[in-house]
Order: C-alpha cells, then structure tokens, then sequence
C-alpha cells in the first residue's frame, strides 16, 4: 500500500522509521515537510520520497495522490487548514490517520467526510520500534481498514487499540510519558555528576540503567514487583525509596500523567470543528 506522510518532523518522522524497519517499501512512502532543509534530512535519514511545501506549494496534494493511507504528522492546529489543502486530492478509499494530540475523531470526521478515520497517539520510540501506539477509530472505519493499519503501525511498537475516551490517559502514560522517563534519567544524571562523577559515566550508566529496566519491565509487566525484588528492609534501595515517598512521588508522577491528559482535552476543547 502507498502511504503519505504530512508533516513529518519529531512524531511523524519517529514513526516512519519504525514502519519503514517492519517492512514497509520506502518507494511507497510520500513524506512532506514544511521547509526544504528538513525535506533533504528526512530522504538522506530514511530514503523516502521528502518533498518541502515551502519548494512546491502542491506537496501536501501530490503526496496524497494515489495513496492508500495518509498519516497527520503537522501540528494539532494545522490540521483543518492540512484537511482543506489535502481534501480535495485524496483517493475515495484513503484512510486518514492523525497522530495529533488535540483533535478528537468527531473533528477528524467533520475535516475529513466519509473516510476512515483513525485517531493514534504514538510516542518517539516509534523510531526503534519500541514505541507504544494508542488507537482509537471512528464508529465508521471499516475493521479491515483498521486491521491492516494495525499491522502497519505494530512494525514501530505496541499497538494498544483504546476507546477515545482512555486518549487523554495514554497521551499522559505514554506518548508524553515517555518523557517522563527521560526527565527522572535527566536528574539522576544531575545528581550523579553533582556528587562527582564524569558527566558521559553518568550519562551511559543511566542511560543503560534505563534499558535494562526496561527489558525487564517487558518481560515482567509488573513494576512493583520488580521494585519489591531489589529494595531489602534497611538497605540502600529502600533508603532510596523511602526518599522519593517522603517527598510525595506518586502523587507527584499521578499530577504529571493527568496533566498532560487533561492538556490534551484542553486542545482538543480549541480544536474543535463543526
Ligand atoms: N512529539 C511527540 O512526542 C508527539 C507524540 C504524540 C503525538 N504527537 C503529535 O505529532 C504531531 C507533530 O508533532 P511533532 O512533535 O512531530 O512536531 P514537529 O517536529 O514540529 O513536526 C511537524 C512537521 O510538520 C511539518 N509541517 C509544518 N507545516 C506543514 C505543512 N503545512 N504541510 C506539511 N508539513 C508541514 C514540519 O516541517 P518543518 O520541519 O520543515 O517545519 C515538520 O516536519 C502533533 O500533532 C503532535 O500533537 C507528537
């Protein structure tokens, strides 16, 4: 199947890479970006077909032309002027896909009459294929049509189809959450080179230190647990741990993850259509 990309930056340009890894031919991809500068990274990153809307002001239209499914990558508020651009270049059968963290499906729907319409929130590890991709579809989208965009998307990750309501909580537990992960590595690597070690030993230790909870997390899909088999009564962990309880941290990581969920409710509130 031909997809196109529109809008192919941080989010759009992660998940490619993991759908072009699974299998996806790149001579099947159309991707556009807004500047030329961006267009050239992306065909020398991924060796797809990049073309910059700021070169050819038909990019977006061309991109679409024949293509099976269209992937949003543009920003939440781009999208109704992306949707009247694309509009009227889209194949009768096009399957839209937005990845947008402010646009719900009724909007996607009043943009996009009559389509299959597919609403994901991936993360950026898409990239590595260890992303974690949130799916919801409008009541109209064919099952088939979803199917095979789910088998699509799982070459960058887990796929994770959810009712839109549960949107808002993925976005805080996993397309921004991921972040999250970084911030809490970030400060380790702080504190660690606050206390007197070299800056790449901090980092490459952390860093690896995160992947291998990570291994073990997907093996063992049960935090506490794996938490509960390294913290002995007195030790060095539950010094640890005792610390981050004393300062509230789950309350702290609770108003985090609905943060960003209610920030996508927010956007959505602002993006609304019709
Ligand atoms: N970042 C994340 O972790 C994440 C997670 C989940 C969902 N999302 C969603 O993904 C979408 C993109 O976010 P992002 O972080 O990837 O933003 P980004 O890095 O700024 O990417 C936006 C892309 O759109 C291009 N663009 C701008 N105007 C365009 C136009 N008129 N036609 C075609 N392309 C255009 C930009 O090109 P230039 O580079 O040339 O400006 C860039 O390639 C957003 O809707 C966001 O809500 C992001």
């Amino acid at each position: 199947m031909r997809i196109a990309f529109i809008g192919t930056g941080n989010m759009g340009g992660a998940l490619l890479e993991g759908v072009l890894a699974a299998g996806q031919a790149p001579e099947d991809v159309h991707a556009t970006t807004r500047s030329g500068a961006s267009a050239s990274a992306l065909r020398s990153r991924l060796g797809v077909q990049t073309t910059a809307l700021d070169a050819d002001p038909r990019a977006n239209r061309t991109a679409v032309d024949g293509a099976g499914a269209v992937f949003l990558g543009v920003k939440p508020w781009m999208l109704a002027d992306t949707a009247a651009d694309i509009g009227p270049a889209l194949p009768d059968d096009a399957a839209i896909v937005s990845m947008a963290a402010g646009v719900d499906l009724a909007t996607l729907t009043h943009h996009f009459p009559h389509r299959p319409v597919v609403r994901i929130m991936p993360n950026t590890p898409s990239s590595v294929g260890y992303g974690v991709i949130a799916l919801a579809s409008a009541p109209e989208a064919p099952a088939a049509v979803v199917d095979h965009l789910t088998s699509l998307l799982a070459g960058a990750g887990l796929v994770v189809p959810v009712g839109e309501e549960d949107m808002p909580t993925m976005i805080g537990a996993s397309a921004s959450g991921v972040a999250f992960f970084f911030l809490l590595a970030e400060h380790m690597v702080e504190a660690a080179v606050a206390q007197g070690l070299d800056e790449d030993t901090a980092r490459r230790a952390v860093a690896a230190t995160a992947e291998g909870a990570g291994r073990l997390l997907a093996d063992t899909p049960d935090p506490a647990a794996l938490r509960g088999a390294v913290t002995s009564a007195g030790g060095t962990t539950a010094a640890g741990i005792g610390s981050f309880e004393a300062d509230g941290f789950a309350d702290v990581v609770a108003r985090a993850v609905r943060a960003a969920g209610d920030r996508s409710l927010e956007m959505e509130a602002e993006n609304r259509a019709g």
